[in-house]
């Protein structure tokens, strides 16, 4: 597209992480504290209409696939609405969702009437006691509807499992049968140190390579199958079964060389990167009147300065407090 968004490093950016609030439903253990978040108010957060004027933009900007992310996206009231409006918009060919399920079930219709083909599904246990230690809700039920409802719409999963010392390794083996007999893409993650201080991330105890171990214990069988592009999985499949099975080293591999994704937080700050502090405030320049010419040109500015390996910024900073709830994953 002679239109693309390029980075200074002539990678090609079509990938937007939009978070549409930092509220969340749940209160895993790995990603905030029981008491939750300093929760934006209203005014802070990037209105509907600023975020469909941002999407517009940037699909005229060679941006082609939309994550909606949170927080927890359906915790945000009139949120089917806005991806009704979001799918409208040409140039965006593929509109996804990460959800944590507890709300999302009873919007399954709707999400397949206006397009949407894939769903990744937040979902760390099949046992209801335990979902209720790393979740401190009791909402297992509700999250295995929505994961009923998506398969019966034929929308695709991914079910994103982070990987916790003593809290779910037993569920690795339980989670990779699930792939037996449904058409699901069961993805393992490693844990990362934004948890909104909710404890002390001291060092990794399940890298990929401990995941791998402990899922070939049980399925001697399992082969490495193509990482599709921009794939942020390993993946993996057992002979004979429905699903496939993914580890994201999200902690200690780097995705930098071939990131295509930019990120948009809940209160409007453009990240880069994942590790990056927010380069440019799209809310305010909406705000103060900019016209989608002089936005065209900040968004220019700030990918040609994108960094080429945000690992380094990620190796300086020992001081992460933030929650993944603020930058939407
Ligand atoms: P698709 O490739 O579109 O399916 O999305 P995804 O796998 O990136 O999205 P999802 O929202 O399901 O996130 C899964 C996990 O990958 C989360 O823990 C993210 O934080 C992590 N992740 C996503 N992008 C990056 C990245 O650029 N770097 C790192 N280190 N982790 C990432
Ligand atoms: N480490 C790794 N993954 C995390 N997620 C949230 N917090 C963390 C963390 N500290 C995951 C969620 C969700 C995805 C967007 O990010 O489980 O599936
Ligand atoms: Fe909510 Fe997702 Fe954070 Fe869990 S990981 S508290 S579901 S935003």
């Amino acid at each position: 597209m002679l239109n693309a968004l390029t980075d200074n490093h002539g990678r090609i950016v079509n990938y937007l992480r939009l978070a549409v609030t930092d509220r969340c439903n749940l209160r895993c253990f790995y990603c905030m504290p029981e008491h939750g978040l300093n929760w934006l108010s209203r005014s802070e957060l990037m209105s509907y209409e600023e975020m469909l004027r941002m999407c517009r933009v940037m699909a005229g900007m060679g941006i082609e696939k939309v994550r909606i992310t949170g927080g927890e996206p359906f915790v945000r009231r009139g949120i089917m609405q806005f991806l009704t409006s979001l799918s409208k918009i040409k140039g965006i060919n593929e509109l996804t969702l990460t959800t944590n399920g507890v709300l999302t079930a009873p919007f399954v219709p709707q999400l397949k009437d206006i397009g949407i083909k894939s769903v990744n599904l937040s979902l760390d246990t099949l046992d209801a006691n335990r979902f209720f230690a790393i979740t401190r809700r009791d909402e297992f039920t509700n999250v295995m509807h929505t994961l009923e409802a998506l398969l019966k719409h034929n929308i695709n999963v991914k079910i994103n499992a982070v990987v916790m010392d003593g809290r779910n390794t037993q569920d690795i083996a339980p989670l990779v049968e699930l792939t037996k007999d449904l058409p699901v893409s069961v993805r393992f993650i490693e844990e990362m140190p934004f948890n909104g201080d909710s404890h002390q991330f001291n060092t990794l105890q399940w890298d990929y390579l401990r995941i791998l171990e402990e899922i070939q214990l049980h399925y001697p069988s399992i082969q490495k199958i193509a990482d599709p592009a921009y794939s942020t999985s390993y993946n993996y499949h057992v002979p004979g079964h429905q699903g496939n099975v993914g580890i994201i080293a999200a902690y200690s591999r780097t995705f930098c060389g071939s990131c295509n994704r930019i990120r948009v937080t809940p209160q409007g700050m453009l990240r880069t990167c994942l590790y990056d502090d927010g380069v440019l405030n799209i809310k305010d320049a909406l705000r103060k009147g900019d016209s989608d010419d002089e936005i065209k040109m900040l968004l220019r500015d700030a990918l040609g300065n994108k960094a080429k390996d945000g690992r380094q910024a990620e190796l300086q900073r020992h001081d992460i407090h933030e929650s993944m709830a603020e930058i939407g994953g």
